[in-house]
């Protein structure tokens, strides 16, 4: 016979008070998950909870908060902090940049962003290493619509947006290949490169004075020349080597001419020109050499095999602080000249990149 089996409502009741239970406890689950997920945080900074809420609210991660919290109370949290945090969040200011601006502001500028249009430059800012916020005023004057904020900052790195000649700083290293002269930076002038050779005139115009070039230079300029003659082109030097005291004449005779503003785009001012390191060339085929003369070609496309780098073109004449030059030609050596062509890299990105090695973070 069957004996019918007696329900199991104790079972039933238990079920049925666990259903109840998580109806009750999954909502609050929900609603509070971040304070319960983060309850260590919570615990151990109790007493700033509405700037952990900020930082939650700005979709920081807990990864970031745990790392940002200590920085932040030992810069002096205020009560500013979470509407700060809040205000830049809303604006559209992604956390590592929220935090960036909270470790290192002024006051003034923070308030100035946070009553301002968010501003799509700052980011960009921030994750270029040269940015330093020492400068962040000169970035702020000098940027423009239709400069890239990256090139903004790699102009005042290099002081461009500074007075020509104003703020200089001595070449301590005038006798390496990448010795870097601009308007910001001169040579002492009693500088005389110890390996200057005479060059030949088979390949200098010594018309008007004995041309001079550091020897190795001479010996790369020789081969490229040499190797540029086979394909009947004819390239020698204009200038090579000045003494302080010749560039200083040049310089004059140009500010004589010309005056002042014109001759600061064409010739340097004794001290300051790279034709005093005596690596630098002027090239001729008759006449200076010009864009699109086939020497120019030539050299555009294997000057760095033998060392030789142009220095002034049109690309970059927001970077030297002169005009363009296609007859200025510089023996850097072939390593570094190779490493820029790779690298679709000014000399001026080399020398910081490289020489320099600035980073300001
Ligand atoms: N013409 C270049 C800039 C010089 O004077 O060195
Ligand atoms: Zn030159």
């Amino acid at each position: 016979m069957n004996k019918k089996r007696k329900p199991n409502y104790k079972l039933r009741r238990i079920i049925a008070r666990v259903i109840i239970a998580l109806l009750i406890i999954a909502p609050l689950v929900i609603i509070f998950r971040v304070k319960i997920i983060n309850a260590p945080l919570y615990i151990k900074y109790h007493k700033n909870t509405d700037v952990l809420n900020a930082l939650f609210d700005a979709k920081f991660e807990r990864k970031e908060v745990k790392e940002f919290m200590p920085k932040l109370e030992k810069k002096g949290m205020n009560s500013y902090t979470d509407d700060y945090i809040i205000s830049l969040s809303n604006k559209g200011y992604k956390p590592k940049t929220i935090e960036y601006i909270l470790l290192n502001f002024k006051m003034g500028d923070t308030k100035s962003l946070i009553n301002s249009k968010y501003d799509k430059d700052l980011e960009k800012m921030l994750n270029n290493k040269l940015f330093d916020y020492k400068n962040y005023d000169r970035y702020m004057n000098e940027r423009s619509d239709n400069e890239d904020i990256d090139r903004t900052i790699l102009r005042v790195t290099l002081d461009l947006d500074k007075d020509n000649y104003s703020d200089t700083v001595e070449e301590t290293d005038p006798n390496s290949l990448t010795a870097f002269i601009n308007k910001h930076r001169y040579l002492n002038e009693d500088y005389i490169p110890d390996d200057l050779v005479d060059m030949s005139d088979d390949y200098a115009n010594n018309y008007y004075g004995q041309l001079q070039l550091r020897s190795e230079a001479y010996e790369q300029f020789k081969k490229m020349v040499d190797d540029a003659n086979k394909e009947d082109l004819e390239i020698y030097a204009d200038t090579a080597y000045r003494s302080f005291k010749l560039q200083k004449t040049i310089y004059n005779n140009y500010v004589y001419e010309n005056g002042y503003d014109k001759a600061s785009l064409y010739a340097a001012r004794a001290g300051f020109s790279e034709h005093e390191l005596g690596t630098a060339i002027d090239i001729s085929n008759g006449y200076l050499i010009e864009k699109g003369d086939p020497e120019y070609n030539w050299l555009m496309q294997y000057a760095y095999k033998y060392g030789f780098i142009f220095r002034y073109y049109e690309d970059n004449v927001d970077l030297t602080g002169f005009a363009e030059e296609p007859w200025h030609i510089r023996y850097v050596g072939i390593d570094v000249a190779t490493k820029m062509h790779k690298e679709n890299l000014t000399f001026e990105e080399y020398w910081i990149k490289y020489v320099n090695k600035k980073e300001a973070k």
